[in-house]
């Protein structure tokens, strides 16, 4: 049985083929995400992986609509696998925003499910790592959301040679649309035109914008001025406080597919140009009013930075090498008549947090020295005669001590910090 196209199986390190995804990998991921949006103060949060499908076919705009895995369940309900984490976090933060003091700044890294042409960078499904602020419309919580992603891609090991955050501004862009006349009930379709501007032909885009009563010109013209609006700036300027201007470049090119951004955009791209977009994210000022009926209105921006385009990222710049986090002590069972005495060992080990491996069955004891050693433990233990007597080897220092239990305990713990 093989497996569905587009999804991923996940296997412990060391993987049998290159070509497969990592546990380890994931797990390093998802770690210093958490640890990182520990550190600027977001909490976890989590919703349901299938949802109502008018959840989504309300705000998110047609690119995602058409992506969707939906399906009518038992109940005769119309339900969709959720292709983004957005609206649920808004319809959780409506429903209880009174519980909460604002701002609101909740993460989560949900597995998301696309049902998009598989290519570089694009499966059908992905993990995603939403970091968002609810209830704070001043240009400090963008800088303090951006901060928190440049800071969860530096916690990898990427540095500022290695990426950087096009920010842009979707009202900018609603002013210029304003301002030219055009028809007011087709500026979504306007805003996916300057979207797909880097991977369309200009003669495609010209045409396309031609039709809405624009062209390719006037729009090259908003995007070499460059001028930050006044909110804009204000980020840059508290990035810079921070000492993160290398890692920002103001970029009207960027402006975002999904349809309910207002304000702030940004997008995070390897610098050289390599893979597709590692985040993205914005403001959406009006989304929470609008899939509350009214009852609860918040300003808020996010982002959300998939798994995928980043693995093969950090894969290339060799910061994945050794995520693998193996066992720390492996208990060598020289006699089968010490086996009783070294379970009770083995135990004690675990009891104090431990890390531990031994040979569930008889095994040589020079096989069991290797198998120590495939699994890269630090040290070795085994029971020497008296009871309560260990000798403890340490494999990194090359050196074998005779101890009690409990220190050798100790020892490898005071190794371990
Ligand atoms: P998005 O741009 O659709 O935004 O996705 C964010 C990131 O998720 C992308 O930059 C990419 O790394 C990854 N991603 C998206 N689709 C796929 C796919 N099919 N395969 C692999 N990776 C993918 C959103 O989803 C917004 N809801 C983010 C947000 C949160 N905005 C505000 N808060």
């Amino acid at each position: 049985m093989e497996r569905l196209p587009g999804f991923r199986d996940f296997y412990p390190e060391p993987l049998p083929t290159r070509d497969l995804w990592s546990s380890d990998a994931r797990r390093h991921l998802f770690e210093t995400w958490r640890r990182v949006a520990g550190r600027y103060g977001f909490r976890e949060y989590d919703g349901p992986p299938l949802e109502p499908l008018e959840l989504f076919t309300t705000k998110s705009g047609s690119e995602i609509v058409g992506q969707l895995y939906n399906f009518k369940d038992k109940g005769d309900r119309e339900v969709a696998l959720r292709p983004e984490m957005t609206p649920t976090l808004a319809r959780m933060a409506a429903a209880h925003e009174r519980n909460y003091r604002k701002p609101i700044k909740w993460f989560a890294i949900p597995q998301l499910f696309r049902y998009e042409r598989q290519q570089k960078g694009r499966l059908r499904e992905h993990f995603q790592f939403n970091a968002d602020i609810i209830g704070e419309s001043s240009p400090e919580a963008d800088a303090e959301l951006i901060a928190l992603l440049i800071d969860s891609l530096r916690a990898l090991g990427l540095t500022a040679e290695d990426f950087r955050i096009r920010l842009s501004s979707r009202e900018a862009w609603q002013h210029f649309y304003a301002s030219a006349h055009a028809d007011p009930t087709r500026e979504y379709e306007f805003f996916q035109v300057v979207d797909k501007l880097e991977r369309e032909t200009p003669e495609h885009t010209d045409a396309k914008l031609r039709a809405l009563g624009l062209s390719l010109e006037r729009v090259q013209e908003v995007i070499a001025a460059s001028r930050p609006t006044d909110h804009l700036q204000r980020i840059l300027d508290n990035l810079a406080a921070r000492g993160l201007t290398d890692f920002v470049a103001l970029d009207y090119r960027v402006i975002r597919g999904l349809a309910y951004y207002t304000g702030t955009v940004f997008e995070a791209f390897d610098r050289k140009g390599e893979f597709r977009a590692i985040a993205g994210g914005g403001r959406y000022d009006n989304l929470i009013k609008l899939l509350s009926g009214g009852k609860s209105d918040m300003p808020a921006l996010g982002f959300g930075m998939g798994d995928v385009v980043l693995t093969e990222l950090l894969n290339k710049r060799g910061l994945l090498s050794e995520t693998a986090v193996g066992p720390m002590v492996y208990c060598l069972i020289e006699e089968e008549s010490w086996r009783p005495a070294s379970l009770g060992l083995v135990q004690k080990l675990r009891d104090a947090g431990l890390a531990c491996e031994f040979a569930l069955t008889p095994m040589k004891s020079d096989k069991q020295f290797k198998r120590a050693q495939e699994l890269g433990v630090r040290f070795t233990i085994r029971l020497e005669g008296a009871p309560d007597r260990v000798k403890l080897r340490d494999l990194k220092e090359r050196r074998d001590e005779t101890l009690e239990a409990g220190q050798a305990i100790e020892v490898i713990q005071r190794a371990t910090r």
